[in-house]
């Protein structure tokens, strides 16, 4: 990457990226981006020649998108710590390296799982809504009525970073934390005082049921029917993980039939587009994919995704490669 005579790399961001990584990445590299509404079709002719591409969640990248890219491309840096929009075995299967952004988002993605706990049990959304509407007579000793949290059970689905930090946040509140989790985590275990149960115990036993794992064929529709039906009737069920986890139409059923208490969602199977039911549903929070949307997570992916770029293109392992 350098001889001043010599062509500078090539870097797709499929979208955008933020100052704190566009500047790392302008100093050695010739930074093509697509814009923040980008289609398909011309993210396939701003490929060929890359050799490293920043995608994001919205971006799917996939085998054409890799082929339109060309055999040159090294490295897939995703901005944001899922990685379900990229195609992990194609990536694999050309020896493209795959990297994310953990760590510097887990304070504010599981701030804001707090957040929604807090909004969809006392209905905030439903408070607010009906002040702005002018809908508000006065004092009601039996309006907005919503769930207690002091002393409540927190059951916590995915004991990784987030989900611990989503815990440790809780557990001033916690009369007792249940998580869910395919290894034990003995270190909640000790400090949070946290138990492990299976899926089943925690939704029956759990006032608020917060997710925190990953996408993939396994958990997608973790959260449906019958799992709803076998939540407790007050409970809350908070989602910041990825959409795909939770049945949205049974959700929505679930919230109309009364068989939950709220919920409070920050992502959806189909994002942007948010299912009607849901913006129908009664006592649900609904937020548009704001998790890691505060400066010092923001800034910190940015800078995250130009290092794992410009780690690759200059030859070392990139610090946070998932392939
Ligand atoms: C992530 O990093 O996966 C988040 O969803 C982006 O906010």
């Amino acid at each position: 990457m350098s001889g001043a005579a010599e062509a500078r790399p090539k870097v797709l961001v499929a979208r955008m990226l933020l100052p704190a990584g566009m500047e790392l990445l302008a100093e050695r590299c010739e930074v093509v981006e697509g814009g923040l509404d980008v289609s398909s079709e011309r993210l396939l002719e701003l490929a060929p020649g890359a050799v490293a591409m920043v995608a994001d969640p919205t971006v799917a990248v996939g085998g054409e998108l890799l082929d339109a890219t060309g055999p040159q491309l090294q490295v897939v840096a995703n901005f944001a710590v899922g990685h379900d929009n990229v195609d992990l075995d194609a990536c694999r299967r050309r020896g493209i390296a795959v990297t994310n952004t953990p760590d510097v988002l887990t304070n504010a993605t599981a701030e804001l799982a707090l957040a929604l706990t807090v909004a969809a049990a006392r209905r905030m959304s439903e408070a607010e809504a009906s002040l702005r509407a002018g809908r508000w007579v006065g004092w009601d000793p039996g309006a907005g009525l919503g769930l207690e949290l002091s002393g409540a059970t927190f059951g916590v689905v995915g004991m990784g970073r987030i989900g611990r930090r989503y815990a440790e946040l809780v557990t001033p509140l916690a009369g007792e934390t249940l998580y869910v989790s395919r290894t034990p985590k003995p270190e909640a275990e000790r400090d949070l005082s946290a138990v492990r149960v299976e899926l089943a115990e925690l939704l029956g036993r759990a006032d608020v049921v917060s997710l925190h794992v990953p996408a993939n064929p396994e958990t997608t529709g973790l959260i449906g029917s019958a799992e709803l039906r076998a939540m407790r009737t007050h409970a809350v069920l908070v989602n910041t993980a990825r959409g795909a986890l939770v049945d949205s139409a049974a959700l929505a059923r679930a919230l109309q039939e009364g068989e939950i208490g709220a919920a409070g969602l920050d992502v959806y199977e189909t994002e942007p587009d948010v299912p009607t039911e849901l913006l129908q549903a009664p006592r649900c929070v609904l937020l548009p994919h704001i998790g890691s949307a505060t400066t010092t997570a923001r800034d910190g992916m940015a800078r995250m995704a130009a290092e794992n770029v410009l780690a690759v293109l200059g030859g070392s392992e990139p610090p946070n490669r998932v392939v």
